[in-house]
């Protein structure tokens, strides 16, 4: 890539290759960037990857938003990259919030309205009863005798907690489908209730099961073995905990589908909670905790919608598409075939960028009006080069802008790499933004009518390149690239 190396006063001056850079076969290969001898270095492997893992007749809060997005964009990555990647849900479909649930619908449920509203009229069955048990022993007493039923696998329990269950996840694939994300297995914190004892079992052969003062099981982490960091694995009533079945789920897992690594994706929040889990884990003997990993990222404030704060995921999408709706309608004369289509990948679009331009760690505030803005650094602005590029008119461009392009392109496998080692996005959402710009000022400071035909051509291969490295890489961050707007 690099002709010559020269010394000057203060600075070293690298000539490039114009020649070797434009026969590089970045132009028109699908696979371009992939295929790198950087990722040699890389292990191939199963790389499961958890993430969404929303709970049942609880709210869809941003936290979960930004683990859908954020684990969907991470399995993309790991999958590009030639890894056998399984997608995994793991809902919160167990414990005492269904004994309420349960003695609670019988109240204020309906089945009428379950299939017609479901997520929503699991949660007003669910609130309600929330507020009748803080003041209702009855309640409470039923709740706890609902739940027992189901943990004691009583049929009628069960067959209602199981139509809760089935017709919650029918209706999540439905949404996520908006969002081009979907999961190859739906697993749920209910499959590993058995386990769970199996799991209380094996820490107390080894030795590690301890009893505290107030009755609990629980498992000492400190350094000195001096009880001073432990962790509760088991109620003084017998009942396991989240983590318990964490610790069930992540075995079995690794018996089902003996992965390479595997991948958590929850807000920061519950970094204790994993840290804890994969010494727990270690200190079972699985030393395969070690390529465990947790991502975790920052809180989300503000995330609310024209009628208020937001419960379902399918709330923030209509917003989305909406808002980008109105906008197309204010800018465009052009008459689309779908504008909904359009609007709805675009808006998307946005809440992507929105949430991965900074360091998943960090917190943000969520704003409708600035990550829609089609100028500047947002999805819009990408979705918008990305369209550009799609009817691109070949008889433009100067040579000097072209070589630019073409090495920032050289940078993609690179750039994927980087994003591969540390699981951010970010890496790649500013390649990708940095590409948008070089081609604005592209289209904007070197239009050249008339160039000879066979320039003409290569200039088209160079922005038909350029389009198929920016439609790759936004599929990867999970966006779906649109032609027109
Ligand atoms: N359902 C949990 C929540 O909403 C997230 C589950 C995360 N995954 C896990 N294996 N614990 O907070």
């Amino acid at each position: 890539v690099v002709e010559e190396i020269s010394a000057g006063r203060g600075v070293i001056n690298f000539k490039v290759n114009r020649k070797f850079l434009a026969q590089r076969k970045i132009l028109h290969d699908d696979k371009f960037g992939l295929n790198s001898e950087l990722f040699l270095s890389l292990k191939r492997g199963t790389t499961l990857v958890e993430y969404s893992s929303p709970n049942i007749a609880k709210k869809f809060h941003a936290g979960h938003l930004r683990s859908t997005v954020i684990g969907n964009f991470i399995a993309n990555l790991k999958q590009s990259l030639g890894n056998n990647v399984i997608r995994m849900n793991y809902l919160g479909d167990w414990g005492m919030q269904f004994g309420l649930l349960g003695a609670g619908f019988g109240q204020f449920g309906c089945l009428e309205k379950l299939k017609q509203n479901p997520l929503q009229h699991l949660f007003e069955v669910y609130v309600q009863v929330n507020k009748e048990a803080e003041h209702s022993e009855d309640i409470k007493q039923a709740a706890r005798e609902f739940f027992r039923q189901l943990e004691q696998h009583e049929s009628q329990a069960v067959s209602l907690w199981k139509q809760f269950r089935e017709i919650t996840v029918r209706e999540y694939q439905r949404v996520y489908q908006r969002l081009g994300i979907h999961f190859d297995v739906y697993s749920g914190e209910s499959f590993h209730q058995d386990q769970a004892q199996e799991v209380l079992q094996q820490l107390q052969s080894r030795g590690l099961l301890k009893t505290s003062e107030k009755g609990t099981g629980v498992v000492d982490l400190s350094l000195d073995g001096d009880m001073s960091n432990v962790c509760t694995v088991l109620r003084s009533d017998g009942t396991t905990l989240y983590i318990t079945r964490d610790i069930a789920a992540a075995i079995n897992r690794k018996e089902m589908y003996n992965f390479d690594e595997m991948i958590y994706v929850t807000d920061k929040s519950q970094e204790n909670h994993f840290s804890q889990l994969f010494q727990i884990l270690l200190s079972m003997g699985h030393s395969w905790a070690q390529r465990c990993r947790h991502v975790s990222f920052g809180l989300v404030q503000g995330m609310k919608t024209r009628t208020g704060e937001v419960v379902f995921l399918e709330d923030v999408l209509d917003e989305a598409r909406a808002r980008m709706l109105h906008n197309m309608s204010q800018s465009t004369t052009k008459t689309m075939d779908n504008p909904e289509d359009t609007a709805e990948k675009v808006g998307i679009s946005a809440l992507i960028i929105q949430d991965f331009r900074g360091p998943l760690q960090s917190d943000y505030k969520f704003d409708w009006d600035q990550m829609l803005q089609a100028q500047g650094d947002t999805g819009v602005f990408l979705q918008y080069t990305h369209a550009r590029l799609s009817t691109f008119d070949p008889s433009l461009l100067h040579e000097q802008t072209s070589v630019s392009i073409l090495q920032h392109l050289l940078r993609y496998d690179e750039v994927l790499y980087q994003s591969a080692q540390d699981l951010q996005p970010k890496h790649l959402i500013n390649f990708l933004l940095k590409l948008c710009h070089l081609i604005a000022s592209a289209h904007r400071e070197l239009p050249v009518k008339g160039s000879p035909q066979d320039v003409a051509q290569a200039r088209l291969r160079l922005f038909s390149g350029a389009r198929s490295v920016l439609a790759n890489g936004m599929r990867i961050l999970g966006i779906a690239p649109v032609a027109k707007m």
